[in-house]
């Protein structure tokens, strides 16, 4: 008997200028059971899902849904034919509302007009599903980039579907809104739908999936095996093409008595914190934890002067400071930012990779500011790139052309090679393939040891027990307690989790 797939890819082959984005891959999804997609930056994982949804058309190859060869030329089709997507790139119109944006793919009518009510019904629906209480009259501008990331899953949710491809639906959002969206994952597969998952949260997928296919430089080095069947290690492996080293946590040694150059006292903020304070010495890495909406990325922006300080102090090496943006905070105080926001903030797609790293940024700070030399910017940086592998068919190649994760690199690349005192870094490895972060971890010692504060937010519980020296840990935008990082996971873990929910409770 042969069996009949939900979705069925044969030989799908695909090139842009310079590169095969895949060569002659098969995919198959069962009815009723969870797929992931596993792949390195810039395997291949977005274009087949591209190619699945008709936002590109494959050179060859072929895709059949319930047995049935369809072709599928535009997204509207790929609706029809009952495939519903999240895509990796944000894909929301800023101008909308939450619930236009929910709808948009099929905005209920009324006697010719949009129906206001079903709109907002509808959008409810699909944020309860998520467990989400946003209004669906927000502007889509008021919103986090996890919200924004929470809002595109429910409009995955929004028609009914077969087949649900999901494309890094957790990247940006932290571990308790990921379990939302699993729960809704689960119930899909009791009801028979397929689901692709893509994610380079290796706990996720082993936590979540059936079955496993990976990708590798264009081609399907492994397809459609039972997961459970392979070791966490094996898969890595897999995906690298080689046998990857365990990382090594290296011994660092803080000084407790060096004074601390970048400290908070009793900070309150015009969006909410109140009685805030820590401290991160130099060469030492502050990590920030706390879930989505617990103030991290407002606190950061507060220290840059882009939301106000309204009580306490805000000292840098010793002196209280009044900062009031990004530009003065790196001129008078050698205070780099790597937003959460790097897509929209942190490169220009339209250039080139080469003038992403070297020139742009760093060229302009140094005729504007004097002290950051070009030159050794750019040796730095082409450092920097090597470290971090970012994968180019050619150095004037565009940044939006590059993958997602090698996008999240150049931009990390041109704030590390920046010679600041004090980093502040918001969720530096968001869409990073494992190879890629263990080099960003060496490379984030290796800063520190140098003698860089580094004050690191991140919704990655397991990156944060890695990397950070100390953890502080913030809920409904205060400070509720800090801990020495022993780096053991399961201990840590717990500690974290009754920091946060101590004060959910009281
Ligand atoms: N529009 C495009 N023009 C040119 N090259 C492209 C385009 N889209 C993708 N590519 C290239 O195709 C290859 C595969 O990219 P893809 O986005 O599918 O990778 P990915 O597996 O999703 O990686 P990531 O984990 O970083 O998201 C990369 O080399 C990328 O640079
Ligand atoms: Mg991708």
């Amino acid at each position: 008997m042969t069996e009949t797939y939900a979705l069925e890819a044969t030989h799908l082959t695909k090139s842009f200028p310079g590169v095969k984005a895949l060569d002659r891959v098969s995919l198959r999804l069962k009815p009723g059971e969870v797929h992931a997609l596993l792949g390195e930056n810039g395997a291949g994982k977005s274009t087949l899902i591209k190619i699945l949804t008709g936002v590109h058309r494959a050179d060859d190859g072929t895709i059949a849904i319930d047995g049935r060869d369809r072709e599928i030329s535009s997204p509207i089709e790929a609706m029809a034919a009952g495939i519903g997507v999240v895509h990796q790139e944000r894909n929301v119109v800023p101008e909308f509302t939450v619930g236009e944006n929910i709808v948009l793919s099929r905005m209920p009518r009324r006697a010719g007009r949009v129906d206001w009510n079903t709109v907002r019904s509808e959008a409810k629906r699909c944020l309860a599903l998520l467990d989400l209480s946003i209004d669906p009259d927000t502007p889509m501008t008021r919103l986090s980039a996890a919200q924004t990331q929470l809002v595109e899953i429910a409009r995955g949710l929004y028609t009914e579907t077969n087949v649900l491809l999901l494309d890094e639906p957790t990247a940006s959002i932290s571990a308790n809104e990921a379990d939302r969206l699993f729960t809704v994952v689960r119930r899909l597969r009791e009801q028979g739908k397929a689901v692709l998952f893509v994610s380079h949260k290796l706990e996720e997928v082993f936590a979540h999936c059936d079955t496993v296919s990976v990708l590798r430089d264009g081609k399907a080095v492994l397809e459609s095996s039972p997961l459970h069947s392979h070791s966490r290690d094996e898969i890595v492996d897999i995906m690298v093409g080689r046998a990857l080293a365990a990382l090594e946590v290296p011994d660092r040694v803080i000084d407790d008595s060096a004074p601390a150059v970048l400290e908070m006292r009793g900070v309150a903020t015009s969006v909410g914190h109140h009685d805030v304070s820590l401290a991160v010495r130099s060469g030492e890495i502050l990590g920030l934890y706390g879930l989505v909406g617990a103030g991290r990325t407002e606190l950061a922006r507060s220290i840059l002067g882009l939301d106000r300080i309204t009580a306490g102090s805000l000292e840098v090496r010793g002196s209280a400071v009044t900062i009031r943006s990004v530009r003065q905070a790196l001129q008078d105080h050698r205070i780099g930012y790597v937003t959460e926001n790097r897509k929209e903030e942190g490169v220009f797609l339209g250039q080139s990779v080469a003038r992403n790293i070297a020139v742009t940024v760093w060229a302009k700070l140094e005729r504007a500011l004097g002290f950051v030399s070009t030159k050794s910017e750019r040796s730095l940086g082409a450092t920097f790139v090597g470290d971090l592998d970012i994968r180019v068919s050619s150095q004037s190649q565009l940044v939006g052309e590059l993958s997602g994760g090698n996008q999240q690199k150049v931009s990390l690349a041109k704030w590390l090679a920046a010679k600041t005192e004090i980093l502040i870094i918001d969720e530096p490895t968001v869409g990073i393939d494992v190879r890629t972060k263990r080099s960003f971890y060496d490379l984030i010692w290796r800063l520190a040891d140098e003698g860089l504060a580094i004050l690191l937010i991140s919704s990655d519980l397991a990156e944060m027990v890695t990397l950070a020296d100390r953890i502080a840990v913030m809920d409904q935008f205060a400070i509720t307690g800090e801990l020495d990082n022993t780096h053991d996971y399961d201990s840590m873990s717990q500690s974290i989790i009754r920091l946060i929910h101590g004060t959910q409770v009281a």
